[in-house]
């Protein structure tokens, strides 16, 4: 996606309680994953940082002189940050979150962007809900440093009384010169106003797409496959028998766990994934943006023979992964663009399992987790494994549950960077085939749990920590997690 000279500050408008912070987080991580430069300034954590987090509701009584000053000078801190990370880290999307929630405070914010040729994008999110909102606050705002160490029913009646303060001096976006979106009651109704472009529009229809309604996210891959037992990749081979015993246990499997609840299925349009699908009650559908990563002139080969046949492009995968593509195929970049319809989608939707393959399903499941390019094309997806994703406020918890069939391991682990370097400059070598990367077949010494029981429960920070997404810090955090408990 080409952004050219683009410089764009979502400034979330709205009172507290209201999922600005849960807007901003998701729109960074959407963003983010697309390769989109997008970074997250939040007010209240320069005021904590400034002037500390324990603050009593009068704190924020707009007839407190101190807590003005003290209000505003934390949100010139994060504006100064976010100015200079624009001009000093080529940043693309910022997102500004606060309240802004006068019409003064949002006309300073425009001012000053506008002269640093940042376009101003208001998202300002209406809830007049008091179920939803106390809700948000028993899920998020107990568990904020504001309240640490507070009895909760006395930490609930001063967030009440901080809204009320809020509420004294609102004023809603009507600024007609403004660009701007408003979400009312979680998306049920929005509008729009001067929406300029490209990137605006995405995120305008990213926004009409969430949803907060609890649900579950399944993933799996596909059964064994025949390619999978002879180590080749690509193609459009059947099930090993493994693989079909794998897809008989599936549907018990999710059953478990799911109850009667409704669910929708999503394969690729390959033999592998429907055949797994096979025995699943519940409604499905195939879709060609699932079929796995195209491998072009290598579909069909082992990774040795890659290495002994192609040296070069071996090294140059190995050396860069994520933006490597095949000759007449693919790289993870161009499967993350053609997956970006699909996560559009899959933001609408209630329960789904997704039956797809291992770069397929590293790209969905590195949205849902935030990670990083870098490390996206080693996310370990084993195959007869389900994982299982519930959304939360700031982040997903996750569950695998590995199913008693064995089957061969595909993951690759990442090779150091100096190997790489050397193999790059040593190609005769290489193509006598004296190297060898990654253990492809029989590689069963895996951990093996009874079907249905999780093996990996993740829990992801709850509260975002500073202003900057914790996109990189979240990533290697998870990462951690999972070698800790790999499979
Ligand atoms: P704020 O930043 O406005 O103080 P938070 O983002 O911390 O509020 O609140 C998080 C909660 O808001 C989550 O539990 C989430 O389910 C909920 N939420 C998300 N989007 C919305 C919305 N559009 N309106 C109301 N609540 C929302
Ligand atoms: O080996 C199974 C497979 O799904 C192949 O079809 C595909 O090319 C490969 O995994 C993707 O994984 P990696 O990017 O690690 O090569
Ligand atoms: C805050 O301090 O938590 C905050 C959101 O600040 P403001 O209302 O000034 O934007």
């Amino acid at each position: 996606m080409t952004t050219s000279n683009l410089r764009i500050a979502c400034v979330m408008v709205g009172l507290p309680a209201r999922g600005k912070t849960y807007i901003s987080q998701k729109v960074c991580r959407y963003l983010t994953w697309l390769g989109i430069n997008t970074k997250v300034f939040n007010v209240g954590n320069y005021r904590r940082k400034l002037y500390g987090a324990q603050q009593e509701h009068s704190f924020f009584d707009p007839s407190n002189p101190i807590g003005i000053k003290q209000r505003k000078e934390s949100a010139s801190a994060a504006l100064e940050d976010m100015i200079r990370w624009f001009n000093e880290d080529q940043g693309i999307v910022a997102i500004y979150d606060a309240t802004n929630s006068t019409k003064q405070r949002r006309q300073w914010l425009h001012e000053k962007l506008t002269k640093e040729h940042v376009q101003v994008f208001f998202i300002e999110s209406i809830c007049q809900d008091e179920s939803i909102i106390l809700d948000n606050i028993r899920e998020v705002k107990l568990s904020s440093p504001d309240y640490a160490n507070i009895d909760p029913e006395e930490a609930v009646s001063d967030f009440k009384a901080r809204i009320d303060h809020y509420k004294d001096q609102y004023e809603t976006v009507t600024e007609q010169n403004y660009t701007y979106i408003k979400l009312i009651n979680v998306g049920s109704q929005v509008i729009i106003n001067m929406i300029r472009g490209y990137l605006e529009s995405r995120i305008v229809y990213y926004l009409m797409n969430l949803h907060t309604a609890p649900r579950k996210i399944y993933m799996s891959r596909h059964g064994e496959s025949m390619f999978n037992l002879q180590g080749k990749i690509g193609g459009d081979s059947a099930l090993s028998p493994r693989g079909v015993l794998y897809a008989d246990k599936l549907p018990d499997l999710i059953k478990q766990n799911l109850g009667d609840k409704e669910l929708i299925v999503w394969t690729s349009t390959m033999k592998r994934t429907i055949q797994t699908s096979g025995l699943l009650q519940y409604p499905k559908m195939s879709r060609k943006a699932l079929d796995e990563l195209d491998a072009g002139m290598c579909d069909g080969m082992t990774y040795e023979e890659i290495e002994e046949k192609y040296p070069e492009d071996y090294a140059n995968r190995d050396d860069d992964k994520f933006n490597y593509r095949y000759k007449g195929g693919e790289s993870y970049r161009d499967v993350v663009l053609r997956l970006e319809p699909v996560i559009m989608d899959l933001e609408r939707q209630g329960n789904i399992l997704i039956i797809g393959h291992q770069a397929i399903l590293r790209c969905i499941y590195a949205y849902f987790m935030n990670y990083n390019q870098e490390d996206l094309p080693y996310i370990k997806i084993p195959l007869h494994t389900v994982i299982e994703l519930t959304p939360k406020a700031y982040g997903c918890d996750e569950k695998r549950y590995k199913v008693d069939i064995e089957a061969v391991d595909t993951h690759r682990p990442k090779p150091n960077k100096a190997q790489t370097l050397k193999k790059k400059v040593s190609k005769p070598e290489l193509s006598n085939g004296t190297t060898t990367n990654g253990a492809l077949l029989g590689a069963s010494g895996e951990i093996v749990h009874d079907i249905g029981s999780p093996i990996l429960p993740i829990s992801p920070q709850l509260w975002p920590s500073n202003g900057a997404t914790k996109h990189k810090g979240a990533s290697s955090h998870l990462k951690q997690d999972i070698s800790a408990f790999a499979l």
